[in-house]
């Protein structure tokens, strides 16, 4: 997969050489490459910005820097741009699977009160974009932003974490713990400062592993996220779930 990530801190980045994304990055599993989109300024000060029409506080960044920017960085190519904003539509594991399935993602972080909304129009003509938010509050621009998604993202990329079912036990993951989160992990020693590790990890029965597995996933979704919980189908409920 190529990632193209255009910023004004391309030194927000630097994470991206480390741990699993930067070992796909050595593999060539995945492209990544970092644009200053100042490269693309005419002027001695290297101007991004500039005063909102219609009044306000803040500054909006340029369409002119842009445009030729993304011009440049994509070419003839099509990649399916994202542009971070808390504005977008909420990030999801659901939408980063679905990113994981395309060839080529084009970042454009923004920074101030946002991107001139023309340059989402034009290209929106052009290629698929999304403006994306990955949390109800606002960062000083999209950087963190587009780090978390690449993270979230590059962790689905066939090979990139060491045991596929690492991937498939994920909280929000699609298959029968779909919209549960994750429950309560151990390991070694079986007990720690006087706290046991729960029995039925330590009996070798898959079954009854199982079982205790979903229900401790169950009684995570009420306790800390009572909106996933009740969303959650009846139908995909059973018996032993309904008494919890
Ligand atoms: N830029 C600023 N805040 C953001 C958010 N919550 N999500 C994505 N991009 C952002």
């Amino acid at each position: 997969m190529r990632l193209d990530i255009i910023s004004i801190f391309p030194e927000y980045f630097a994470p991206l050489d480390v741990s699993l994304i930067g070992k796909a990055r050595e593999r060539g599993t995945l492209d990544v490459r970092v644009h200053q989109l100042r490269d693309w300024t005419h002027d001695v000060h290297k101007t991004v910005d500039d005063t909102p029409y219609g009044g306000g506080p803040g500054m909006v960044m340029k369409p002119e820097v842009w445009g030729e920017a993304i011009d440049d960085v994509i070419g003839e190519g099509k990649p399916r741009m994202i542009v971070p904003t808390p504005s977008g539509r909420p990030f999801t594991q659901e939408l980063a699977q679905e990113l994981a399935g395309e060839p080529w993602l084009l970042f454009a972080c923004g920074r101030y009160e946002g991107i001139d909304s023309r340059v989402m129009a034009e290209y929106g003509s052009r290629l698929q974009v999304d403006e994306v938010s990955i949390g109800d509050y606002v960062l000083a621009g999209g950087e963190v932003a587009v780090l978390v998604m690449v993270e979230a993202v590059g962790r689905l990329l066939p090979g990139v974490l060491g045991n596929v079912n690492s991937v498939t036990d994920d909280s929000f993951a699609p298959g029968s713990m779909q919209n549960l989160v994750e429950g309560p992990v151990y390991t070694k020693p079986p007990v720690w400062r006087g706290h046991e590790v729960p029995g039925v990890l330590l009996s070798g029965h898959h079954g009854n592993v199982a079982r205790w597995r979903r229900d401790e996933a169950l009684r995570r979704t009420v306790r800390n996220r009572p909106d996933l919980a009740a969303a959650l189908d009846p139908a995909t409920l059973d018996k032993h779930d309904r008494k919890l």
